[in-house]
Parts: C-alpha cells; sequence; structure tokens
C-alpha cells in the first residue's frame, strides 16, 4: 500500500497548489491512501474554511488531520462534524470533533490516529483544562489494520520516544505542527517510520509560511512577538511537506520525500 502524507497546509494558495497537484501525484505515484494535515488552510493560516475541506475530500485527500488550530474558527470547528476530518483524539470528552478513524483502503483496514502534545495545546481556548496524555489516548484507541498517526507537536524528543514505544504497532509516526521539515527519515526495527516533522505544505519566504512583520515589530517594541496580532500567511513559492511511505502488512519497508 502506498501512502502519501502532506504536512500542514498554509493558507489559500497552498491549498489552490494541492488541490491542482493531487490527482496528478496520486497517479504518478501509484498512491491507495492520502492523508493531509489542513489546520492551517484558510486564507488567514487559522484552521480552515468549509469549502477547503470539501474542496481536499473531493480531490484526492481521503483523511484530514487537524492540530492546535482545528478549532479557530466556528466554520473550521463546524468542518469536524465530516467524519474523514480529524482534530487530536487526546482530549477530554465534550471538545468538537474526533481524533481517530478506521477506513478500508484497497481491501484493507487503516486507522488513522492524531494525537497531540501538551505544547502545543497549551493556548488553545476551546481545550483548556482537557489536554490528555498522548500515549493513553493511544493506548485506549481502537485499532485495526495499518496504522498511521499524526503527531502534532513542538517537542522533537516526545514525537521520537512516542514512536519508539508504538514500533511494531504503527506503521507510521508522522511529526507535524513546527512547519520545518527534519531531514532524517526513519524506519524503526519494528517497521515504523518516524519523522520529527514533515514540514509544511505552504509558502516559502516567511516565518511557518506566514508573513513576519507584525511579529517583528511586536518583538522590538514590546518584546513580546504576538503582541500586535498574527500576519497572515506570506505570497511566496510553494514548498511541499510531503512523505511517502510504501507500507505491507502494517510495516513500512520505506519512506521517502517528494517535492
Ligand atoms: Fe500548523
Ligand atoms: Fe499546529
Amino acid at each position: 500500500m502506498i501512502i502519501l502524507f502532506f504536512g500542514d497546509i498554509v493558507g489559500e494558495e497552498a491549498t489552490e497548489y494541492l488541490l491542482k497537484r493531487l490527482q496528478q501525484l496520486r497517479d504518478h505515484h501509484r498512491v491507495d491512501l492520502v492523508i493531509a494535515n489542513a489546520e492551517n488552510c484558510a486564507p488567514n493560516g487559522l484552521g480552515m474554511t468549509a469549502w477547503q475541506a470539501e474542496a481536499l475530500l473531493a480531490n484526492g485527500v481521503d483523511v484530514i488531520t487537524g492540530g492546535n488550530h482545528s478549532w479557530d474558527s466556528p466554520e473550521s470547528v463546524r468542518a469536524l462534524d465530516n467524519p474523514f476530518v480529524l482534530r487530536p483524539l487526546n482530549l477530554a470528552p465534550g471538545v468538537p470533533g474526533h481524533g481517530s478513524l478506521i477506513l478500508e483502503v484497497e481491501d484493507e483496514l487503516v486507522t488513522v490516529v492524531n494525537l497531540a502534545d501538551a505544547c502545543s495545546m497549551k493556548s488553545v481556548r476551546a481545550v483548556q483544562g482537557k489536554w490528555t496524555p498522548a500515549y493513553a489516548a493511544w493506548e485506549a484507541a481502537e485499532r485495526a489494520g495499518t496504522v498511521i498517526v499524526d503527531y502534532h507537536g513542538d517537542h522533537v524528543l516526545e514525537k521520537q520516544i512516542f514512536a519508539r514505544a508504538v514500533d511494531g504497532e504503527a506503521a507510521a509516526v508522522l511529526g507535524t505542527h513546527t512547519h520545518e521539515a527534519t531531514l532524517p527519515l526513519h524506519v524503526l526495527p519494528g517497521g515504523t517510520a518516524l519523522v520529527t516533522d514533515v514540514g509544511m505544505t505552504g509558502p516559502t519566504g516567511g516565518v511557518q509560511g506566514f508573513g513576519y512583520d507584525i511579529f517583528v515589530a511586536g518583538l522590538r517594541s514590546t518584546g513580546n512577538p504576538f503582541e500586535l496580532g498574527i500576519p497572515r500567511p506570506i505570497s511566496g513559492p510553494i514548498e511541499l511537506g510531503a512523505v511517502l511511505l510504501e507500507v505491507d502488512g502494517g510495516k513500512t519497508l520505506n519512506m521517502q520525500r517528494i517535492s
């Protein structure tokens, strides 16, 4: 089974870029399943619009994952009603959305689990006091067949330790959230692929795909880069944060980046 995974899509231009190329990428790499983290694809980079979620799912993405931005707008929250749109699983009951999905791909079962670390979730108002440890949620999750984890987090060590803990149980632990692609592509001894961060699918030339003038002005004037607000996604050439997995019997045989 060939699985294509895209890291955080940032902004409208990157979403359009991907929509235009998805079918071609699917065909070229003979992809069976596409998973994309869309927590930043809204025009302002915060959450996703209903239209974008629908367009991605109609044009070649099979499962959308999320992160700390999943609840950034009422529209982004409504998108979570779609069974193919996930947000982090490790949250107490009462938070909108769901965090895992079992689907059938070419007569095989695949489970997609979305997890998040505490650091990435600490400033999310919608989940205040409701974050739960990722490993406990993993243990409690219903899983079948090939298991792919989107581990949304800042903490490098935590992602790497988690991957070691589930080596042989998950086909892949794919880091998202930092928007900065990490170089090593590991396949652990038990067959679990690990990349600390897949990297963003977003515009280059800014900071994490966003403009930086407002951040810099905030930092210079108050010492707090976030004091003056969050800039919109920058306009620039799109980079593709994506990995391609070859999986057999729930274990990864090979992982490579595509560009
Ligand atoms: Fe992100
Ligand atoms: Fe994030």
